[in-house]
């Protein structure tokens, strides 16, 4: 009788599981571009913005019913990695190198000016975030005539300027030799205010190659990420969090994406540092991750795609599709993804 009501129990429990995986898919809205998209910011639930290489922007004001497709005019050959939409007209999109360059459209991409430049040789800029509508940080890796020494502008007028500031440097003492970071997905940093000075503002970077560090400013730490390391694919790739106190981190080998090993880490912050390894990682190497509720949560890579419904834990695959970058819509519920072939997807849950 007890074993028969276990067996009834477990049959319950594993059906839960299984529909729970059955229900959540992806749809294609769009595909078949000649853009390998990393740029994706979602304003709300009707309003998205992608960005790409060969200059391409994507957006949607139907909820991605349908996409605007268009190339910035004289960046044609750029790779736009990173995106900020504040709104169906407001953007700023980040061109990585030589000269690396930040446009801002506000007429919703029909013109873009340049409002940052920066022709040091080997500038290679990885992301951008902001803290509200205002505030932002774009970070880059180090170059060779600063080693070791992360690259970071700031902005305190949604993107118009950029600059600075003389008492942080702009080039600080961080990273090991072989260290750098991913421009994979534009979600390797965490921006918080956290005053009316630059110096004040917290700030959390997540890096890979030789060695993997989380670095935080405010205050200034250091500290190994118990992830895949040790050779230029490896390491970190995004950092996301719900309440400031927990965090989810993601990433693996690109050159090796099917690999799980060492992908995801979940990591409390109080007065220390607390990592907790997932009991099922995500299934291969993930460049971004994003938190859908307080428990849920959605990792993408060039191998597939997983849920996690209890803060990241266990991670189910919903999908094999190749997939850079996922974000769910600033003011609203719904996620989309975006990666190579121009291609852009929606996520649907139970
Ligand atoms: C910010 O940029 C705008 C437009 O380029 C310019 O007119 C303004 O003087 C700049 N403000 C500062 C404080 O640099
Ligand atoms: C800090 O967080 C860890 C992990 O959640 C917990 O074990 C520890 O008790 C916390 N410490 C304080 C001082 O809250
Ligand atoms: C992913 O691919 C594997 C191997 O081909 C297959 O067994 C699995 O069912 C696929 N998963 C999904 C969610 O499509």
């Amino acid at each position: 009788m007890a074993l028969k009501k276990l067996l009834i129990i477990a049959n319950l429990v594993l059906s839960v599981f299984v529909s729970s995986a059955q229900n959540a898919v992806i749809n294609i809205l769009d595909s078949g571009r000649k853009t390998s998209i990393r740029g994706l910011s979602v304003v709300d639930d009707d309003i998205i913005w992608a960005s790409g290489s060969s200059g391409t922007v994507a957006r949607s004001v139907d909820g991605g019913k349908t996409f605007e497709w268009l190339t910035v005019p004289g960046y044609e050959k750029r790779d736009f990695r990173d995106i900020e939409a504040f709104d169906k007209n407001t953007a700023i999109i980040m061109g990585i190198a030589e000269p690396a360059v930040i446009l801002k459209t506000k007429d919703g991409g029909k013109n873009w000016y340049k409002v940052f430049e920066d022709t040091t040789k080997g500038m290679f800029l990885d992301a951008m975030d902001f803290a509200d509508e205002k505030n932002g940080v774009v970070i880059g890796d180090p170059v060779v005539d600063f080693p070791n020494k992360i690259y970071r502008a700031y902005t305190h007028d949604g993107g118009e300027n950029w600059s600075h500031p003389l008492d942080d440097g702009k080039f600080i003492d961080h990273t090991a030799t072989g260290e750098a970071m991913f421009a994979s997905s534009g979600t390797n940093l965490i921006f918080i205010k956290a005053g009316n000075t630059f110096t004040k503002n917290k700030m959390l970077i997540v890096t890979g190659g030789l060695s993997s560090n989380i670095i935080s400013q405010n205050p200034l730490k250091k500290t190994a990420l118990p992830l895949l390391q040790g050779k230029e694919s490896t390491g970190a790739n995004s950092i996301a969090t719900y309440n400031g106190d927990t965090y989810v981190i993601v990433g693996g080998d690109f050159a090796n994406d099917k690999n799980a090993d060492s992908n995801c880490v979940i990591l409390k912050v109080n007065k220390t540092y607390t990592f907790l390894l997932p009991t099922t990682p995500p299934h291969g190497y993930r460049s971004c991750v994003e938190y859908i509720t307080k428990d849920k949560l959605i990792t993408c890579g060039t191998s597939g795609v997983d849920i996690s419904n209890d803060g990241g834990m266990n991670w189910e695959l919903i999908s094999n599709k190749s997939f850079h970058v996922c974000q769910k819509a600033k003011k609203g519920n719904k996620v989309f993804l975006a990666g190579s072939n121009g291609k852009i997807g929606m996520l649907t849950m139970p």
